[in-house]
């Protein structure tokens, strides 16, 4: 087993998951890490590997644009850069984290590569699947450049209940380094229109069946 000691960073999402079901945390990765990934991702696109991003699991795969508009690119963990290394120990030491203080039995994760071209979005949805609930938390890294404006749109909009329990939104700016966690199950959210390309890396952790 790796070190229990207490990190802070991880204690702080914790608190924020059981309070609000969402946590924003912008040091999950040192500067380095960040700068990176991003380099990974870019790096990656010129090869020209990613598709268009479906709707659903494999056994309800349908290609709808006017839902989602990203194109993505699976991290395949047989095969994995030097880099993408460095983010799956990272990603293993946090589930392993979660598992020994929280008791949350994540047994499994899946993240890909996210580009958004100019003029995509993606629709208000859950990410968890009606025929498959095991996605338990979304992660979302964003690789952008430091200084993504509010302007450049790719907003992450969460749809989050207020006092009253009625709707309300939180904007998420997708800046560099910044990652979001959520409820994969209960937590409605959408990604606003982008002026820009957008680049993040996505996932999930996963329980049981
Ligand atoms: C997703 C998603 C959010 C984001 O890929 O399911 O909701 O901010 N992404 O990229
Ligand atoms: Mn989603």
């Amino acid at each position: 087993m790796s070190d229990i000691t207490v990190n802070p960073i991880y204690e702080k999402i914790i608190d924020d998951l059981l309070n609000q079901k969402y946590s924003i945390s912008d040091f999950f990765f040192s500067n380095e890490e960040t700068k990176q990934l991003r380099e990974s991702i870019i790096q990656q696109d010129t090869k020209q590997d990613f598709h268009q991003a479906a709707i659903g699991n494999s056994q309800n795969e349908q290609i709808v644009k006017s839902i989602r508009g990203d194109k993505i690119l699976w991290i395949d963990e047989s095969k994995m850069t030097e880099t993408e290394e460095i983010f799956f120990s990272k990603i293993n030491h946090f589930i392993d984290y979660l598992n020994r203080t929280c008791y949350m039995g994540i047994e499994e994760s899946e993240f890909h590569y996210a580009i958004y071209p100019e003029g995509t979005f993606y629709q208000r949805h859950v990410d968890a699947f009606k025929n498959d609930d095991r996605r338990t938390l979304s992660m979302v890294f964003y690789l952008n450049d430091e200084d993504w404006k509010d302007d450049f749109g790719g907003q992450l909009t969460l749809f989050l209940p207020d006092e009253n329990n009625k709707e309300k939104e939180l904007d998420v700016l997708p800046l560099a380094g910044r990652l979001a966690i959520f409820d994969s199950k209960t937590i409605p959210h959408e990604v606003k229109k982008v002026n820009k390309p957008r680049y993040s890396i996505t996932g999930w952790l996963k329980t049981r069946k």
